[in-house]
């Protein structure tokens, strides 16, 4: 079977799983907004991770799909509350919740589908269903400690490239490479095996969160789902602001020091900062981060044994590396 099928298959599976999940529909204030989230599509990259950590140690996948499910819910979680925090307005190519609905219900929902995510999560079977639920655990609790440098930086004149590394690792490298950890685990492999899978998906994190970044300047904004440009207005600081810092001179380098230390570009400055991102070559300097990065989770993989398994996860990190959303 080719590898862009089988997502498609794991995907609709996945997708299957977070629509039967939830059979409630009262209080209709909470279940209309949260069943919205979990039929709003995504790329579903942590479940068909998890999926296929546990194939390539020879587990089946049906044994972590619980698991998975379990995770892509607790990123819902994390993805509606980061949109409050965020001020976004759209993700997936819709209104966010609180734009659609308000804050207080985002702030509720938010809440219910972190206990919802524990729930499916231990649904699994499995003897190490102690260990898992512990990974998941640290999962949540250092995307809140990502999240709080996420939120720190902004009001930061100065961050370094260590500081934003930290910062991405924790907001998001954490729950992918929780994904491929808790995988490998359900399906029984070896202490060196559940490592590499996990080395693996600290980077695909990191290259993750440096090409949501990029997209973030460079992406076309129906591909993506969100709002081009946001993390600028927000004061965030991304891989590409502190690149370009580190580079650039004259009338360029003062343009982007009162963006660090202002917090927010207005929409010229945009326009402005995404012509030095590219005249510094700091968007250069992302995709060749990206692509090591990526390089290096490939190393971490061809340790396993041989499997189809295996090659789907090399296709698949090479398909994020190839995104456009
Ligand atoms: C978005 O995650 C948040 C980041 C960590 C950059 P995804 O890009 O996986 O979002 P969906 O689930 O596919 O919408
Ligand atoms: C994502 O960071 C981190 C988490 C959701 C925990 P971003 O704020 O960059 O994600 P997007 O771009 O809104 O998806
Ligand atoms: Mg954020
Ligand atoms: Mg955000
Ligand atoms: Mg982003």
């Amino acid at each position: 079977m080719d590898f862009e099928q089988r997502y498609y298959d794991y995907k609709a599976r996945v997708d299957g799983y977070l629509v039967d999940a939830v059979q409630q529909t009262h209080p209709r204030s909470l279940y209309k907004p949260l069943t919205y989230v979990l039929a709003g599509g995504g790329k579903r990259i942590r479940p068909i991770l998890v999926l296929l950590a546990c194939e390539a140690v020879g587990g089946k996948a049906e044994k972590a799909i619980h698991a998975g499910a379990g995770i892509e819910i607790l990123h819902n979680f994390t993805l509606v509350h980061d949109d409050i925090m965020d001020n976004a307005p759209s993700r997936r190519g819709r209104p966010t919740v609180h734009t659609r609905w308000d804050e207080h219900t985002a702030i509720l929902v938010g809440d219910e589908l972190l206990a919802l995510a524990y729930r499916i999560l231990l649904r699994t079977e499995s003897p190490r269903i102690r260990d898992i639920a512990a990974v998941f655990t640290e999962g949540v609790v250092e995307v809140c400690e990502g999240q709080a440098y996420d939120k720190e930086f902004e009001k930061r004149a100065s961050v370094s490239v260590d500081d934003y590394l930290l910062m991405i690792r924790k907001k998001t490298g954490m729950m992918v490479s929780a994904a491929t950890e808790i995988g490998a685990m359900i399906g029984g492999g070896t202490e060196a095996a559940v490592q590499a899978l996990k080395t693996f998906g600290e980077l695909v994190g990191r290259a993750f969160q440096i090409q949501d970044d990029l997209l973030d300047v460079v992406g076309d904004e129906k591909k993506f789902g969100k709002s081009i440009g946001s993390d600028l207005r927000e004061g965030k600081k991304t891989f590409l602001l502190l690149e370009a810092i580190r580079t650039a001179r004259g009338k360029d380098r003062q343009t982007l020091r009162k963006i660090m230390a202002n917090g927010r570009a207005t929409k010229a400055m945009v326009r402005e900062c995404r012509r030095i991102f590219q005249t510094t070559g700091a968007i250069d300097a992302a995709g060749q981060r990206i692509q090591a990065d990526i390089a290096e989770a490939k190393r971490h993989v061809k340790r396993l044994k041989p499997s189809e398994a295996r090659e789907m996860l090399l296709w698949f990190t090479d398909m994020l590396l190839n995104r456009q959303y």
